[in-house]
Parts: structure tokens; C-alpha cells; sequence
């Protein structure tokens, strides 16, 4: 499926399916007045028969509409301007591709102007309606033995006026990056854990070497990693027979001595916690332990099809848990590549142990800031639901570019505190700290471990252990946070220009 801007007249596009908006009281969007006007008021004759009142995500497909070349028209409804916000923009896109997936049509025009949230500006709103109508085309069918039909839709074309073409190619190119990136996320998310191993996860950063000339990708087998010292990082792994890995994927788009920005994922392919083994029920969804990594995977994949001039570091630190007879056990203690020591007093609080030696690693980056993505804590979900990834941050100035490139991305993060008040549930009578802080304040403290690996530099860590998947019915990996990434090094890029 392709994307394109095309600019014209709307009476005379010949293509399957014109896109416009539609509001209520009879209100026409400028390209809805536009089709009205070609022909004869019939637009505005239904509006007034209440076939559709304009409210938001209501659709209504009309075929043949006389003084138009195009064969069908879709009526979308957007809702009151005063009402208008990314969430109901996102609410309307996803209405009208039901109908355009549901039809089978090849390809369709989106007339829909730029007043379609309050929430962004034009380049932002023509890069969403890519983003998410792309989105609404993912499918997953990688270990079906029956593939998915093939998409219908051929191509999209998005409709602009010819001053603001430039504003829009961009938003397009741009758009299309996080869709792709977003998809890989996914993808590698809803993989199964036999299949989606640390390995399987080294071969795929390779690919992506192999892929995008501005990237370098070494791989950290569990040798090298124990001449590193990264004791705590090969403790998670040692009951599994699949071997860690940690993938190291340096994009270099900028001056060669530019501080980069430093992305790291938790990658556990597998959690069953180890012998602090989980329950039983929905297990299964510890697959999408590794969706830290997969997003920066996704965001690396956007990047680099962006060719933003900044340099940047993705590192994914890839394990199974699996309790056997040489797994970790409840009271051993560890040496971090740091030195620390830690007493593991519960194995399936892993994700620290790997991300630990991940960012002390990352600090031979000399980096600008470091990121963290994580499916870390269960707490995470009780505080936050299943809406805002959690954030925490040494830096509050970090803390505030995140945010923002939330709300830019509508991939938003909402902010935990990281006193040092909290830092005392990590006390241990044997070792440096311990692993787990209780149940109180269960993302804080998981944040409060990882900060005693960051202190050289400006760090924030994203636990989006609410918001990598959906259960249920819609079962399936989001790919957040690739939005919000991707966003956060495009903001980065435009400053340093
Ligand atoms: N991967 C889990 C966190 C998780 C659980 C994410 C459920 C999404 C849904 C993590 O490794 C874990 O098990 N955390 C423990 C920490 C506890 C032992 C301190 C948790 O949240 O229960
Ligand atoms: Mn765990
Ligand atoms: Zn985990």
C-alpha cells in the first residue's frame, strides 16, 4: 500500500473513493463545500434529510453522486470544532477505513482538510491521518498457515492544497517512517517466544545493518559479556538454553563527534519470572516482555528511513527467564558491571538485572541523554491503566521533552516522582541493594534500581507495561512508544540544526 499527495480540484478526481469531512448542523468541511458545489447541493440535501448528522466517526458512502468523477463518496463525520482532538481524529480515521477496508476498494482520496483536531498543527494532522490509517492495515500472519488475504487497498491519497505540498510530502515521508517502525514493533512483539528468541532478536538487528547504510550493529555474545563484568545482566539467562544477547545498533546521521542520544530496551523474550515462577494465568503475554526492545527497534527502523542528521544508539538487552536447575536463585548476589552488588531477592523482578549493565554500558556513549523502554513493573498498570506509559527521570528537563513529544505523538507518558525518599525500600543487609522494594511504589522503585546505574548522565526510563499490548479479544502488540520515540529524536534533530 503507497501513500500519496496530490493536489487538484475535487470534482474532478477520478478515483474509486473521496474521503470528506463532514460536521455537525450541516456543517461541509471546505472540500465537503467544494464536492456540495460540483454537484448541485446534493451533499448538503442529505445532511438536511438526517441520513448523517456529522457527529464524530459516523460514516455514510454514497456511490455515483452527480457533477463527480469519482465513484464513491464518503461522508465522515467529525464531530464539533470545539470538540475536535487527536483522540477523536484518531476515532474518525479508523471509522473510515472499516468502510474503505470493507468495501474492497483500491484506492481512495482523503479530502479532509486540516481542522480535524485542535490538538495539532498541519504537518502533524496530515502525518496522523498516514500514521494511523496505516496502522488500521497491519496484519499479523506470520505463523498462520494461511496468510492473510492481500490488502485491496492499493494506495491512499491524501489531498492538499498545492502551498502546502511541501508541509505535507514531509509529514508523509514522516508518517510512513513510524508506520513502518510501529509495524516492526509489533510484528516482533506478537512473534511467539519459541520463535522471537534473544538470538532471533541479534538476527534482526543485522538485517537492519544490512538494511540501512547509516547503522552499525555489533552483537555481545554472553562470553564478552562476562569479560564486561555484566554479571547481573547473564544471571537472568541462566537457566534458559537460549543464550543472551546484547545488540548494539549505532546509527550514525550526524557529525561524528555529536553526543548521541542512547536508546535502551528491555528485551525479554520470555518471563516466566524463574523460580519466583509466575502463576499460570495469561502467561502467555510475558512474549511481550521484549516490547522495550521492539520499540527500539521500531524507532531505529523509522530513523534511519528518516535519515534524521543526529546520531543515535539503540541497545537491547535480549534474555529468557526460565527457572532449571542453574537458574538464579531468591538470595543470590550479583556483580554489575558497575561494581554494585545486588542481592536477587525475587527473579522475576529481571528486567532490572538487564537493564542495569545495558545502561552502564551505555555511559561509554559519552551520551547526550539515555532512554529506557521497558515492560518492567506490574505496578505500572495499577497506577497508570492502560492509557499513559509511566516516566521517570534524573533530568526534568528530559522528563519535559518526553512528555511533549507525548502529546505531539499522541503517545503520551505521564510522569512518577523518583525521590530519593523512595530509594530506602532497596536497602539490603548482604549486598549493595536488593532487587525488589516491596509492594508500595512498585514502578517508583523499579525506576530508583535503574538509577543508580545512570548518575554520569541525563537519563529517563518508560515503562510501558500498560501499554505494549492489548489482551482479550484484540489480543495483539501496539508498538507504543515507537510514536513517542521517533518524536522525541525528530524534536532532537530540529534543535540541533
Ligand atoms: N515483565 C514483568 C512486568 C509485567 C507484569 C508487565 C505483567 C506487564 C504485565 C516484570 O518482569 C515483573 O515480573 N515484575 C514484577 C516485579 C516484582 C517482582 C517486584 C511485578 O510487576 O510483579
Ligand atoms: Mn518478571
Ligand atoms: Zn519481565
Amino acid at each position: 500500500m503507497d501513500f500519496e499527495i496530490i493536489n487538484g480540484d475535487i470534482a474532478s478526481l477520478e478515483t474509486e473513493c473521496i474521503v470528506v469531512a463532514v460536521a455537525p448542523e450541516g456543517q461541509l468541511s471546505p472540500s465537503a463545500g467544494a464536492a456540495d458545489s460540483a454537484s448541485n447541493g446534493y451533499l448538503q440535501e442529505i445532511l438536511s434529510a438526517g441520513d448523517i448528522s456529522g457527529k464524530n466517526a459516523q460514516t455514510l458512502l454514497l456511490h455515483k453522486v452527480p457533477g463527480l468523477k469519482a465513484r464513491r463518496i464518503l461522508l465522515l463525520g467529525i464531530g464539533k470544532a470545539e470538540d475536535r482532538n487527536n483522540r477523536s481524529f484518531r476515532k474518525a480515521i479508523i471509522a473510515a477505513m472499516s468502510v474503505i477496508k470493507s468495501t474492497g476498494i483500491s484506492q481512495a482520496v482523503f479530502a479532509l482538510d486540516d481542522a480535524l483536531t485542535n490538538d495539532s498543527d498541519a504537518y502533524r494532522q496530515l502525518r496522523h491521518l498516514v500514521e494511523w490509517s496505516g496502522q488500521e492495515l497491519y496484519q499479523y500472519d506470520e505463523t498462520k498457515s494461511k496468510k492473510a488475504d492481500p490488502l485491496k487497498l492499493e494506495k491512499l491519497s491524501i489531498l492538499c492544497a498545492e502551498d502546502d505540498t511541501d508541509l505535507a510530502e514531509q509529514a508523509l515521508l514522516d508518517g510512513t517512517a513510524i508506520v513502518n517502525g510501529t509495524s516492526l514493533a509489533r510484528d516482533l512483539g506478537n512473534l511467539p517466544p519459541n520463535i522471537c528468541t534473544p538470538t532471533y532478536l541479534a538476527e534482526q538487528a543485522l538485517e537492519l545493518d544490512d538494511e540501512f547504510e547509516a547503522l552499525t550493529t555489533t552483537i555481545v555474545d554472553e562470553e564478552e559479556m562476562a569479560e564486561l563484568g555484566m554479571h547481573c545482566l547473564l544471571s537472568v539467562g541462566k537457566g534458559s538454553e537460549q543464550p543472551s544477547k546484547l545488540i548494539v545498533m549505532q546509527y550514525n546521521g550526524g557529525p561524528e563527534d555529536d553526543a548521541p542520544h542512547v536508546l535502551v530496551g528491555k528485551g525479554i523474550t520470555f518471563d516466566t519470572g524463574g523460580i519466583s515462577l509466575k502463576s499460570g494465568d495469561s502467561m502467555d503475554e510475558m512474549k511481550y516482555d521484549m516490547c522495550g526492545s521492539a520499540s527500539v527497534f521500531g524507532a531505529m527502523t523509522a530513523i534511519c528511513e528518516m535519515a534524521l542528521p543526529i546520531n543515535v544508539v539503540g541497545i537491547v538487552a535480549a534474555a529468557e527467564n526460565m527457572p532449571s536447575g542453574n537458574a538464579s536463585k531468591p538470595g543470590d548476589i550479583v556483580t554489575t558491571m558497575s561494581g554494585q552488588t545486588v542481592e536477587i531477592l525475587n527473579t522475576d523482578a529481571e528486567g532490572r538485572l538487564v537493564l542495569c549493565d545495558a545502561l552502564t554500558y551505555a555511559g561509554r556513549f559519552n551520551p547526550a541523554s539515555v532512554i529506557d523502554i521497558a515492560t518492567l513493573t506490574g505496578a505500572c498498570i495499577v497506577a497508570l491503566g492502560h492509557q499513559a506509559s509511566g516516566l521517570l527521570s534524573n533530568d526534568d528537563q528530559l522528563a519535559q521533552s518526553l512528555l511533549q513529544a507525548g502529546e505531539q505523538s499522541a503517545d503520551r507518558a505521564w510522569q512518577l516522582p523518583l525521590w530519593d525518599e523512595f530509594q530506602e525500600q532497596l536497602d539490603s543487609n548482604f549486598a549493595d541493594m536488593q532487587n525488589i522494594g516491596g509492594r508500595p511504589g512498585g514502578t517508583i522503585t523499579a525506576a530508583c534500581f535503574l538509577s543508580r546505574f545512570t548518575k554520569e548522565y541525563r537519563w529517563a526510563h518508560l515503562d510501558i507495561a500498560g501499554v505494549a499490548w492489548n489482551s482479550g479479544k484484540s489480543k495483539g502488540a501496539t508498538g507504543r512508544c515507537v510514536p513517542l520515540l521517533t518524536q522525541y529524536l525528530l524534536n532532537q534533530s530540529a534543535t540541533e540544526e
